[in-house]
């Protein structure tokens, strides 16, 4: 039988492909979007870490969700220096939350409270993928709007404290495959991998709505 790590990207990899090229992001890679539309999405990131992140000292001891949290991982400072970079200084005076990211953060801060598995789903739907696709994201938007390589405005995508990004990944994958979960709590771990996906495509299309391109 597959590793935990295997089935659960396997069995993420059709919502991947659906939240990859929703029309947002693609937008955003094709360098199709002015800089306030990055400065909106990355203010939402930051209620989704906020959840996540708040939640993760509490979840350190636990015998589940405890191994993946890691304070080389933390995205929450780099985040606020980005906000504070697009948006000048006072930017938490005009922070807000689509309800799809609400959504998104409320159900976070659920698992965290109610479940470690599902926040070990939210976990590695979000880390992974920044480890991953997100220096994608990182490279386009320094080009797009000409953010300084590694810096102010990408600094969220920047991994400070890990050198080795796929060695990282590599330990992570070995993580979730000692998980301490049964057959059956893993299947619930990977069905809340795919909300997890779901619920980052409902905020890709509300960004839609609100950013559309003047055809
Ligand atoms: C345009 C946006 C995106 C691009 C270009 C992208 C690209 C990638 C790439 C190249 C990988 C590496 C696959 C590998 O290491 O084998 C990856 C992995 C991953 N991505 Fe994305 N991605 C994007 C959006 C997202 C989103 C929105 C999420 C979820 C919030 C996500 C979650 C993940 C996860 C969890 C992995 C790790 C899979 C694994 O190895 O287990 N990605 N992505």
């Amino acid at each position: 039988m597959d590793s935990f790590s295997t089935l659960i990207r396997t069995a993420s990899h059709e919502q991947h492909t659906e939240a990859e090229t929703t029309t947002f992001m693609s937008d955003l890679l094709g360098g199709r979007l002015g800089v306030e539309a990055y400065a909106r999405y990355t203010e939402q990131l930051w209620f989704v870490y906020e959840a996540l992140e708040s939640a993760a000292p509490g979840l350190a001891g636990d015998p589940v969700a405890g191994p993946f949290v890691q304070p080389e991982l933390m995205r929450l400072t780099a985040l606020e220096r980005d906000l504070a970079h697009l948006r000048g200084e006072g930017w938490r005076s005009t922070l807000t939350a689509l309800p799809a990211t609400e959504a998104y953060a409320a159900r976070v801060a659920e698992c965290a409270r109610t479940w470690p598995g599902g926040y070990v789903a939210h976990h590695y739907t979000r880390y992974l993928g920044d480890l991953s696709g997100g220096q994608i994201i990182r490279d386009r938007a320094e080009r797009t709007w000409g953010f300084a390589r590694k810096g102010d405005g990408v600094r969220f995508y920047v991994f400070e404290d890990i050198a080795n990004p796929a060695a990282f990944k590599r330990g992570y994958r070995e993580l979730l495959d000692r998980v301490r979960a049964d057959d059956l709590e893993k299947q619930r771990i990977i069905a809340e991998c795919k909300r997890a996906f779901a619920l980052n495509t409902s905020v890709f299309r509300a960004l839609g709505e609100e950013f559309p391109l003047s055809a």
